[in-house]
């Protein structure tokens, strides 16, 4: 349910209001090691009969049961399991069921948006850590609940942020620890993605995630592209986001679309797209730092999710990748591609796994990476890359942007899912180490500023 209030006051102190924690700080808990992490699929549609693929090329990993309410596709994912040559999952339609058992480890979420949390939260009470889809939540009630449920229950809640696997992310991850760009100053992100067609088809998504451009204006789905912009600037582990303010356009792309594509008699003739076609979020950070953060997914243009980031000796930008480095392009104002630098940085998971990957996983061999990496972490008892807090803070610009845009772009105040635990610390400094190859910088430098 969207968050509505009666002025920007009453909006304010909602953003503001932190509730009582239920337990302490999840930051830097480790999984218990396990040999064999036992998963438990909910929704296994699109994205979760893909999630599975990868899953079951990943040593260690054993998956036990499957849930979704329809039955073609629950049957899919027990085949796709038993070709793998693993023992016949079980099968339920109701997923809380696969939450109740006691031979699992972790419940795998790909289920539509609104589910997301309730699943997860329902896994934690019952004591399975969750991996669940993004975005997490799609209310400020809804972060906080993941978030206080982790720290109650001590089960992990990992947003599956597929992204900050990519190759160009992580490559940027190495280069920003190792001081390429300086002083980080400035991000831009963004999920660009022309998905009329899927939005209006009678199957898959078009069931299900057209509803909230009816009845929200705001940035949908922020994470893709925020995610690893919030590893480059090392958020809860030295900065955090502090104040959002957020804008969207008129809505035309949809609307147009539709009566161009579908037959008059068809009941989407008669649906009022509210959602404009593109939001434009701004994020600061208590460094200083800022951050654009766009969402257009009806607009007919390239893909992109922008993945920008400058500091003060040089910028990376993506879409295509390339990079513009103080001093190193003999005076003119010209891109260098990134694969130039390849040798120098291309992150570790990448020249180990990066060929199996692209021959296994989904999005050019991410999601192998992703899944390979939980499943690393669990088998090793390792914290995971990923938290409740990451999970929570990066899917909030969500309901802030729906906030903010309906209080006349409201600048509103950014919740501290971390409730203080975001300065540098030992967990922090530990996370950059598991996952930078380079780091010459892991502080954040003295002296940057930290606006009120
Ligand atoms: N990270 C990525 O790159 C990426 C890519 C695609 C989709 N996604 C996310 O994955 C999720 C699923 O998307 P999709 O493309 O697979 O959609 P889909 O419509 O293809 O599949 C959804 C599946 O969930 C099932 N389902 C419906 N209600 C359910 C419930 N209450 N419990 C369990 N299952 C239920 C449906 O029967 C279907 O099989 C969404 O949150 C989406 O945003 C992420």
């Amino acid at each position: 349910m969207k968050e509505v209030f009666k002025s920007a006051e009453e909006a304010v102190k909602y953003v503001a209001t932190v509730p009582p924690a239920q337990g302490s700080t999840m930051q830097g808990v480790p999984f218990d090691k396990k040999d064999t992490v036992r998963l438990a699929f909910v929704g296994v549609g699109g994205r979760g009969h893909g999630l599975l693929g990868e899953m079951l090329a990943c040593d260690g990993a054993k998956v036990v049961a499957v849930s979704d309410p329809s039955e073609a596709n629950r049957v899919r994912a027990k085949e796709r399991v038993e070709k793998a040559g693993q023992a016949t999952p079980a099968m339920e339609a109701d997923w809380k069921k696969v939450c109740e058992r006691d031979d699992v480890d972790l419940v795998y979420i790909a289920s539509p948006w609104e589910f997301h949390t309730p699943q997860a939260v329902y896994a934690m009470e019952h004591g399975k850590h969750a991996a669940v889809e993004v975005p997490a939540a799609t209310t400020l009630a809804e972060c906080w609940k993941l978030v206080d449920t982790s720290e109650r229950t001590r089960k992990h809640c990992v947003m599956l942020e597929n992204c900050c696997y990519g190759q160009t992310e992580l490559m940027a991850l190495n280069m920003v620890r190792a001081g390429v760009f300086g002083t980080i100053t400035h991000g831009e992100a963004a999920y660009i993605h022309e998905l009329r067609g899927l939005l209006l088809s009678n199957a898959g998504e078009g069931m299900w995630r057209r509803e909230p451009h009816k009845n929200r204006l705001g940035n949908l789905y922020p994470t893709h592209g925020l995610g690893p912009v919030a590893w480059y600037m090392n958020v809860h582990r030295g900065d955090r986001f502090t104040k959002l303010v957020s804008m969207s356009s008129l809505s035309a792309a949809l609307d147009e679309y539709r009566d161009a594509t579908v037959p008059t008699d068809d009941p989407k003739r008669k649906e009022k797209y509210t959602c404009g076609d593109m939001n434009s979020s701004l994020i600061q950070t208590a460094r200083g730092r800022t951050i654009l953060l766009q969402h257009d997914v009806v607009t007919p243009r390239p893909y992109s999710r922008l993945n920008l980031i400058q500091g003060s000796k040089g910028t990376l930008c993506d879409y295509p990748a390339r990079v513009y480095i103080d001093g190193g392009h003999s005076g003119k104002h010209e891109w260098r591609p990134l694969d130039e630098l390849k040798s120098q940085y291309e992150h570790s998971f990448w020249q180990k796994y990066g060929e199996l990957a692209k021959k296994i996983g989904g999005h050019g061999g991410v999601d192998y990476i992703m899944n390979y990496r939980l499943v690393q972490t669990m088998r090793e008892g390792l914290p995971p890359d990923m938290d409740c807090y990451d999970a929570a803070a990066w899917s909030a610009p969500g309901p802030l942007s729906d906030i903010s845009v309906a209080n006349g772009n409201l600048t509103l105040p950014y919740p501290d899912f971390t409730r203080g635990h975001w300065q540098e610390s030992e967990a922090g400094k530990e996370w950059n180490h598991r996952l930078c190859d380079k780091i010459s910088i892991v502080r954040i430098p003295a002296g940057t500023p930290m606006p009120k």
